[in-house]
């Protein structure tokens, strides 16, 4: 949700900064804008409403020279979209881009009479607040420190005046800021992907800490500007990541990339001639293992259908084990208990959704052990958790997660795996799963390959529809609920996910023409009751549409079956079926799919 870059050194500011502010776009696209300090220390600001191409298109009229820079590119919350709401935003002195909210605006602006205010956002208000501080011999640093302990509310920011040339100023409360140390110069990102091909070195600020920065590096203080260590780490991942590799659309190069993705998340993790699991991470000593008999589960969107449908395959697993998966914006505020010997899993592809971290820091007040199920290496969740383990799903770039949730199930498969080994869990049943999940990157390459033009072929017909059940029982349960946000998400049809069993009560009320429905069923003992509800609902005039890895006679109006030695794990594998048809639909629709209307990839405000 919204992206910051910055730039001190030899090269052309805007260079960097439009090359940057390019690589974040997927965070925030309504509006984006530059400002730069040219040789002769005169700033300059750009803004414009839409993408960056946008901006481009203004700055080619109108280039901006100097070595020194800060960009941005927004997802509006406060004030509309609009060039004079787009950061940076300047006031007196100050030139300022802003990541978060600042809850006390409303009452600094009050008292900030003296300034004219041009727009309806919080940011210009904390321009103004740090200009009204940068008064006669007061450096830049100190006014930013002085104007921040006065802030209520979350930020990442970076800063820069023409009176002090050569230097930014950085911060960071609840929203992430990195710092790149190059050879003669300094990166600042609110995304570590801005940085790769610049610098593999860099210093993650954490929260409450502000840095000078120079072509020469960076020094970090406290806000009571006390000195502190900064010990620089380094980036992982490369360029290709990022780059859409010959294909159209980030989503479908991340969809395709399963394979390769989940035996980076499964490497060194299962050794299937023993049939067992194992993960680094957790931390946890044999005693902690023993005694754990309750793990929550905590996520938003995609993130909580994954933990869903991966407590499903604890609770098999773990013979002695509660599991409870709760969506992280409302566990948060509730008056919630958990057993002492719980541990939480904290899944998060991003690692800084506002509602997850939330619940990290207030289930860490009750004295549980806290797990991290993270994808971005750094960020704010996986450095707040007391162990877990990054699922190396690599830069998810699409708005629309899927790389990820395969990933998020797998890695807790993994935990539970292992759980079971401490619990007296069936050692067949744990062998077997191992040994699925040493075949599953093979079996989701097969399934995407063979079914990618039936997908295709699929979404033409069904792209005119207005709306979409997807129903599915036991695991295939959380996969409807997930293949629904998917299409939702980028298609913008109405759908909605459910509990086949739910059907009778409610859903089917809704059925008619216009509706086609998408049933996962599994072959497995459950198979006859999964299959109840589709005859109903074709009687309804419902279309309807089979993934199945049975072999079984099923009346359809679709069937897409895939052929697999995979039982337990096959509604991942039909998941990547979802995910191509809502690719596909929404392709077939005209959206942009990699970035989705009103959507962000990172949700760090609430
Ligand atoms: C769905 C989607 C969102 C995210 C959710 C959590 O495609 O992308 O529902 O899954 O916002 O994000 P993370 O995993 O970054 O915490």
């Amino acid at each position: 949700m919204c992206g910051i870059v910055g730039y001190v050194g030899k090269k052309e500011a805007q260079d960097v900064l439009v090359g940057g502010l390019r690589r974040l776009e997927y965070r925030g696209y309504d509006s984006a804008g530059i400002a730069t300090l040219d040789d002769n220390d005169e700033a300059h600001l750009a803004r414009s409403v839409g993408k960056i191409s946008e901006l481009s298109s203004v700055l080619e009229k109108a280039p901006q020279t100097g070595h020194l820079g800060i960009g941005h590119t927004r997802w509006a919350t406060h004030g509309g979209v609009t060039e004079t709401n787009a950061h940076p935003h300047h006031a007196g002195d100050i030139y300022l881009v802003h990541n978060g909210i600042i809850e006390n605006y409303k009452e600094l602006k009050a008292e900030l009479k003296d300034y004219d205010f041009a727009s309806d956002t919080d940011t210009e208000v904390l321009a103004a607040l740090i200009d009204s501080n940068y008064k006669d011999g007061v450096s830049l640093k100190d006014a930013v420190a002085k104007s921040l302990k006065r802030i209520r509310g979350t930020y990442g920011i970076a800063v820069f005046s023409p009176k002090e040339p050569g230097t930014i100023v950085v911060a960071r409360l609840g929203s992430p800021l990195i710092i790149g140390l190059g050879h003669g110069e300094t990166l600042i990102a609110s995304d570590a992907s801005a940085l790769l091909g610049y610098t593999r070195e860099a210093i993650y600020l954490n929260d409450g800490e502000l840095a000078v920065c120079t072509k020469d590096g960076a020094e970090v203080f406290s806000l009571d500007l006390k000195h502190l260590d900064s010990k620089p780490e380094t980036i992982e991942g490369n360029v290709e990541q990022i780059q859409k590799s010959g294909y159209d659309h980030f989503l479908l190069k991340e969809i395709m990339e399963q394979a390769t993705t989940l035996h980076n998340t499964l490497s060194g993790r299962i050794n299937p001639k023993l049939g067992k699991m194992h993960l680094g991470g957790p931390n946890l000593t044999e005693k902690e293992m023993r005694d754990i008999n309750h793990v929550v589960i905590v996520g938003c969107g995609t993130a909580y259908y994954a933990g869903l449908l991966a407590s499903y395959f604890m609770e098999q697993l773990v013979p002695d084990l509660t599991t409870e998966v709760v969506i992280a914006s409302e566990y948060r505020y509730r008056s919630f208990h958990l057993p002492k010997n719980s541990v939480a899993l904290i899944v998060s592809q991003s690692g800084e959704t506002a509602d997850t971290l939330a619940c990290l820091r207030e289930i860490k007040k009750r004295g549980i052990k806290t797990l991290g199920i993270v994808n971005a290496v750094g960020s704010t969740i996986a450095r707040e958790v007391d162990g877990g383990t990054y699922v190396h799903a690599g830069p998810e770039i699409s708005v629309a997660s899927t790389k990820a949730f395969t990933a998020q199930v797998v890695a807790m498969l993994m935990f539970g795996g292992m759980l079971a080994e401490y619990h007296g869990g069936d050692p067949k049943l744990i062998a077997e799963y191992t040994r699925e999940l040493s075949i599953l990157p093979e079996e989701i390459e097969k399934t995407l390959n063979t079914h990618r033009e039936t997908m295709e072929q699929l979404a033409k017909k069904y792209a005119k529809y207005d709306d979409a059940l997807y129903l599915g029982r036991d695991t295939a349960y959380p996969i409807a609920l997930e293949g629904a946000l998917k299409l939702k998400e980028i298609s913008y049809i109405h759908a909605e996910g459910y509990a086949s069993g739910e059907l009778k009560h409610g859903p089917i009320a809704l059925i008619d023409d216009r509706f086609f429905e998408v049933f996962t069923i599994l072959d497995n003992w459950l198979f006859d009751k999964a299959c109840g509800g589709l005859h109903e609902v074709r009687a309804r005039g419902g279309k309807t549409i089979i993934l199945t890895n049975s072999k079984a006679d099923i009346e359809a109006d679709d069937i897409v079956r895939i052929d697999s030695p995979i039982k337990l794990l096959a509604p991942i594998l039909l998941n990547t079926l979802q995910q191509l048809l809502a690719y596909y639909i929404a392709i077939e629709r005209g959206n942009d799919v990699d970035q989705p209307r009103n959507l962000a990839k990172s949700v760090t405000v609430e």
